[in-house]
């Protein structure tokens, strides 16, 4: 059984790379996405001022609460919500605590209660896409759920578990110990304590065949457009394909590498069409944190050259498995920056629940706050500046049909900066970040990307300024802020910068109101394009 489904995925794979979700895909790739844990993001009273205490037991949010709060996300220029799984999950207390995140199933075809009724599930989706708001949601395959006490083997009983209620569904017991061998980390049982995540055999064909008709039913019932899988590089890689063809929809895979040959086979093998980007992720926090910029552009480079698309991936700098960038490092002009990347790169961007608000828990579960602690502040600064980016990267996708495909150019990296232009001339956004934190020297420099004596606009300061002969722009660099320039023309009837005032510039930390060093007024008199050092 085992040899003749290998082979029936390997045909499916061919047909899925030839044609399969291909226009879900190009949806996708134009979209935006807030990823949303349910438990954690709204209640359904509305209420903000109820602390959760534990973390890992149920903070109250629901379907509702997250229906009511979709202009909390809209507003920022999401045009998608991600959410934790749906299906019911196991109800005791684990010595891991409660279920609240979703991943524990015990019955595939049965909505989660403790996230509010069908009816108003139904009622979610119905008004995210009133608002042409797309729906992915987390799906789980890799396991069925069930607390355990600890002695191992694991006790389960197979019965309790709808559809899979036979011990024949699934791997025999071993822990997983080899994270470098597909066999074990796939066949085995993941992290056995607490709960044991009895390993679904999905390398046999009546689980991947049930699998398959679970999740088209999942997607038609609830009219889902595209999903995450969790745990992807946990099933066997010969699953997916068809698993994905059965859905009908684009798919992000969860596969947690940071290795591009280990990644980017998913896609030139066409297992799956996007997975989040592990790759970016590693050396982009490191570069905020006493790593280099140049460390992201040769990721970059890489990752170019070994995965098939990378406008296909993910462009994320947290989720609800990874303590936060504010738990490494507080400054706030290093998040704007970071923040800025992953908006404006290649890739759909993903950004997850309190990332606007700066939260700043570590390890799972602490990195799972509840928003409503925010009270939803719209002014918080990386609130402002995701509406600013999103809308700046939807009105880019709006101007031309070749934005999304068009890769970015790098302009111009070093260890403490990388500016990058995205997108064909008129509809371009040319972006600078750096790593110089709000402690950073003021300075200027000359980007390309436009053409001479175009008019470009800074639009996180609303400064215009002319591009020179040679179609490059100058950069007033200060308090390590990031810069996104983009042609005035791109912004008419935006409502973007309406009113602007001509560039200059940025007073010094701790200088005079005018801040202009000798150096500076030296290279405004001159035109220097060089990086000024202080
Ligand atoms: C499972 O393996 C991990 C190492 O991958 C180890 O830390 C853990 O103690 C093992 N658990 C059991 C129940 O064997
Ligand atoms: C990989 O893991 C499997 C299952 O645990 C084991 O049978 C096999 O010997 C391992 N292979 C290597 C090369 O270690
Ligand atoms: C979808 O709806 C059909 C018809 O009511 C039902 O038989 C099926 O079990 C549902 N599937 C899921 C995954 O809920
Ligand atoms: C990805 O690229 C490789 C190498 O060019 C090619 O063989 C493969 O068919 C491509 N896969 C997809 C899914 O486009
Ligand atoms: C920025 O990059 C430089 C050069 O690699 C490094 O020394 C510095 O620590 C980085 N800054 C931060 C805030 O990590
Ligand atoms: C995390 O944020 C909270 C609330 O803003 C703050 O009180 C706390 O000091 C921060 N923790 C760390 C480790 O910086
Ligand atoms: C224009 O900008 C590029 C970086 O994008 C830089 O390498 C080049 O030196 C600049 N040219 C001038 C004339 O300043």
């Amino acid at each position: 059984m085992r040899t003749s489904i290998i082979s029936a995925a390997a045909a499916t794979a061919v047909a899925f790379a030839g044609l399969g979700s291909a226009a879900d895909l190009a949806a996708w790739k134009s979209r935006s996405i807030y990823q949303v844990m349910v438990d954690r993001f709204a209640r359904t009273d509305g209420s903000t001022d109820a602390a959760c205490d534990d973390l890992s037991l149920f903070c109250g949010g629901t379907w509702k609460g997250l229906t009511n709060n979709l202009d909390y996300i809209q507003d920022m220029g999401f045009t998608a919500v991600q959410i934790s799984p749906i299906v019911k999950n196991l109800e005791e207390h684990t010595a891991v605590g409660d279920a609240y995140h979703g991943y524990w199933s015990v019955d595939n075809y049965a909505l989660n209660d403790r996230f509010g009724t069908e009816q108003e599930f139904k009622d979610l989706v119905a008004a995210m896409h009133k608002r042409d708001m797309l729906l992915m949601v987390d799906v789980v395959v890799n396991n069925m759920v069930q607390a355990f006490d600890n002695v191992v083997p694991p006790k389960v009983d197979y019965s309790k578990f709808n559809p899979f209620n036979d011990e024949k569904y699934f791997h025999p017991y071993c822990n997983v110990t080899k994270w470098e061998n597909a066999t074990d980390y796939q066949n085995c049982w993941l992290y056995p304590y607490g709960v044991a995540l009895a390993d679904l055999a999905t390398d046999t064909k009546p689980v991947a065949d049930e699998l398959g008709n679970w999740v088209k039913g999942l997607v038609a019932n609830y009219s889902i457009d595209g999903l995450r899988i969790d745990a992807a590089k946990h099933v066997n890689d010969g699953f997916l394909p068809g698993f994905v063809e059965s859905s009908g929809v684009f798919a992000f895979g969860e596969v947690l590498t940071g290795e591009p040959e280990d990644m980017c086979r998913y896609q030139t093998k066409g297992l799956l069409p996007g997975m989040p980007n592990y790759l970016e992720y590693y050396p982009l926090n490191d570069a905020f944190n006493g790593g280099s910029l140049i460390d992201v552009a040769e990721m970059r480079n890489k990752a170019a050259s070994s995965c098939n698309d990378t406008t296909a991936l993910g462009s994320f700098l947290e989720n609800h498995d990874m303590p936060r960038f504010a738990n490494r490092n507080q400054d706030m002009a290093l998040a704007k920056n970071a923040m800025t990347y992953i908006l404006l790169n290649d890739g759909i961007p993903t950004v997850y629940q309190g990332q606007e608000q700066h939260f700043n828990g570590s390890l799972t579960p602490s990195n799972r706050e509840t928003v409503w602690s925010s009270k939803y502040n719209k002014e918080a600064p990386l609130y402002v500046l995701t509406s600013a980016l999103n809308k700046v990267r939807n009105n880019a996708i709006k101007l031309s049909d070749d934005y999304i495909s068009t890769p970015s150019e790098t302009l111009w990296a070093d260890v403490n900066h990388l500016c990058l232009k995205k997108g064909p001339y008129g509809s371009q956004i040319v972006f600078c970040i750096n790593n110089k934190s709000s402690k950073g020297d003021s300075y200027q420099v000359s980007v390309g990307g436009f053409q001479a004596n175009d008019k470009v606009v800074e639009v996180l300061r609303c400064k215009v300024s002319t591009a020179d002969v040679s179609g490059n722009v100058t950069v007033y660099m200060g308090k390590g802020e990031p810069k996104v320039y983009v042609p005035q023309s791109a912004l008419k009837d935006t409502g973007l910068c309406t009113t602007t005032e001509e560039d200059a510039p940025v007073a010094d930390n701790g200088a005079s109101a005018l801040g202009l060093t000798g150096s500076m007024l030296l290279a405004a008199v001159f035109g220097w394009a060089a990086v000024l050092l202080a």
